[in-house]
């Protein structure tokens, strides 16, 4: 099974919110689905990890509907920091199961993976944050042992990148209740995310974690924990591409894309 994650486009109608979104955001994001679709063997299920538009405005959901139109299979998404829930929750009420109430987690299947969506949206703010309510949700779903794989999607990264000026906008508030939970829970768990704008995967507390880049922009890789602020760079982009196998292995390939 073949299964797309993708991240970051931030498509804008108008005018960019972000200074570093480049102009034709719009025209790289139809080449990653242009890709997508035309993959063989057919991908089967993608798996969009948060900023699907710069500013969250009707127009710019309008304009992501259309560039998503040539996708016929299941799409799972989580709300960015760029989204806004409204938008994102009228865009995808007939085809994702989000819980009643003000955040958009829904659980989902596809074929016999579990699919945990998590709205680590923070209002007005870069860094991403798990309300009390949330990580109650995600305790009673995790609570029970289970065979099964789970994917947990999360815009912000609730593991380390390494990369310094990056973590600062990371995952904050309930981030130490959300990794006591994954690392309780018997049974295997994935955890897929964005943000961060430089595809990067890491192994954290046993958990296999993958981030993917964003065609938007990509952040340059800085390693130096004395570098203040991070930089952009003009760099290859590539999304991943998760081939899932009947006994439940991931083995994650990099799909470059000329934009
Ligand atoms: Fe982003």
């Amino acid at each position: 099974m073949l299964i797309a994650h993708i991240s970051d486009f931030h498509v804008f109608a108008n005018a960019a919110e972000t200074t570093v979104v480049r102009a034709d955001a719009a025209d790289a994001a139809r080449k990653v689905i242009a890709d997508i679709a035309a993959f063989t063997p057919k991908i089967e299920a993608i798996m969009f990890t948060g900023d699907l538009t710069d500013g969250g405005s009707s127009e710019d959901y309008a304009l992501l509907a259309d560039i998503l139109a040539p996708i016929d299979v299941p799409m799972f998404v989580v709300p960015g920091n760029h989204d806004k829930r409204a938008g994102l929750r009228a865009m995808f009420k007939d085809k994702l199961p989000f819980e009643p109430g003000p955040f958009l987690n829904y659980e989902a299947r596809f074929k016999d993976i579990r699919i945990l969506a998590l709205d680590t949206l923070l209002d007005g703010q870069v860094q991403g944050a798990l309300s009390p309510t949330q990580l109650s949700w995600l305790e009673g779903r995790l609570a029970a042992p289970s065979s099964e794989l789970t994917l947990i999607l999360m815009h912000h990264p609730a593991f380390p990148s390494t990369m310094v000026p990056l973590d600062h906008m990371a995952l904050q508030d309930g981030r130490d209740a959300f990794e006591r939970m994954v690392v309780a829970h018997q049974g295997p768990i994935r955890i897929l995310s964005g943000h961060i704008h430089r595809p990067f995967q890491t192994l954290w507390n046993g958990i296999f974690c993958a981030v993917s880049g964003g065609p938007a922009f990509q952040h340059a890789l800085t390693l130096d924990p004395a570098e203040p602020e991070p930089t952009t760079v003009n760099e290859p982009y590539a999304y991943f591409i998760h081939r899932i196998s009947d006994e439940k292995n991931v083995s994650i390939h990099t799909r470059y894309v000329e934009l």
